[in-house]
């Protein structure tokens, strides 16, 4: 039985006057993310390649009470990166938190996988964490105490069959994200990844497996029984971002409900116990 969202456990006043900066902020998690950092208490920039989604998202925000802003820009031109940033600390005062979720991905099998496929999906999401994580560094260290935290997958860890460019990627993000945590922890700069399951409701979770009735399937190994919720992600995100995880940098949060876990063993008690 799955039980009702209980809601955020988190005060609503755990990120004031701290300042965000979310990419791929216009549409589902990313979306989410931005508000649950605004229910408590950030002021936030959206930043995504699709203008149209950004400014209902911003909105979403001021109704809030908190500041938004919006800039509409793509996380593998250098350039832009680096005017979203500025843009972030000339309006809003600072930058305290990145979450860098912009992506992109297709099913496709590797064999057939083109040049150009793997290098989009590539540029989005290894080069375009490590472009703003670059970019950012300089706000991020004036902050003195600050946070970067990562959107991964699940899949970085088992591979996952038609998402080789995807899977790779993230998983360099991973990989990125402990090195940052090292080289910049001493700066005052947590950093750290949350690797979704299978989030209900996003274009990714309709297009790559609603839309071909694999869901039911999914859910057989998820012990929770239900599809990891937008919100779910943006509470582990608002939690790293917040002081009470002042200790914890380099760190991987998988919020999935337990998929997958018991691997190949986890229908031994389907038939009954022993005896
Ligand atoms: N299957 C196979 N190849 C695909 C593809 C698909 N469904 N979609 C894009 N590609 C390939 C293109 O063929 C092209 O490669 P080529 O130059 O070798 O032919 C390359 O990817 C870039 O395609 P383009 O149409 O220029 O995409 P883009 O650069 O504007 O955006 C993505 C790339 C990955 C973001 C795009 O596929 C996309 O918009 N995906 C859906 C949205 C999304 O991924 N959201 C993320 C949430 S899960």
């Amino acid at each position: 039985m799955t039980r009702p969202d209980p809601g955020s456990p988190f005060r609503p006043d755990l990120l004031g006057g701290r300042v965000a900066l979310v990419t791929g902020g216009g549409t589902g998690v990313g979306r989410g993310i931005a508000t649950a950092l605004a229910r408590h208490g950030a002021d936030v920039c959206l930043a995504s390649r699709d203008r149209e989604h950004l400014e209902p998202a911003a909105a979403e925000v001021r109704a809030l009470g908190r500041v938004a802003v919006v800039h509409s820009m793509d996380v593998r031109e250098p350039d832009a990166v680096e005017g979203t940033v500025t843009r972030t600390v000339d309006e809003l005062g600072g930058l305290d938190i990145l979450v860098n979720n912009a992506a992109g991905n297709f099913l496709v099998r590797a064999e057939e996988l083109s040049e150009g496929g793997w290098k989009a999906v590539v540029e989005i999401v290894l080069d375009g964490t490590f472009r703003m994580c670059r970019a950012a560094y300089p706000a991020l260290a004036a902050a003195g105490d600050a946070s970067i935290v990562n959107i991964t997958t699940t899949y970085v860890r088992t591979g996952a069959p038609g998402m080789a460019h995807s899977g790779a990627a993230k998983a360099g993000v991973f990989n990125l994200t402990r090195t940052l945590a090292a080289e910049w922890g001493p700066r005052g700069i947590r950093s750290n990844c949350v690797a979704p399951g299978l989030v209900e409701g996003t274009e990714g979770a309709r297009r790559l497996v609603e839309s071909r009735g694999m869901t039911d399937r999914y859910l057989e190994g998820v012990p929770t029984g239900r599809l990891t919720t937008v919100d779910d992600v943006a509470r582990a995100v608002v939690f790293l971002a917040s002081p009470g995880a002042r200790q914890i940098n380099g760190a991987e949060l998988v919020v999935d409900g337990g998929a997958g876990v018991g691997g190949t063993f986890a229908p031994l008690l389907a038939g009954g116990e022993d005896g």
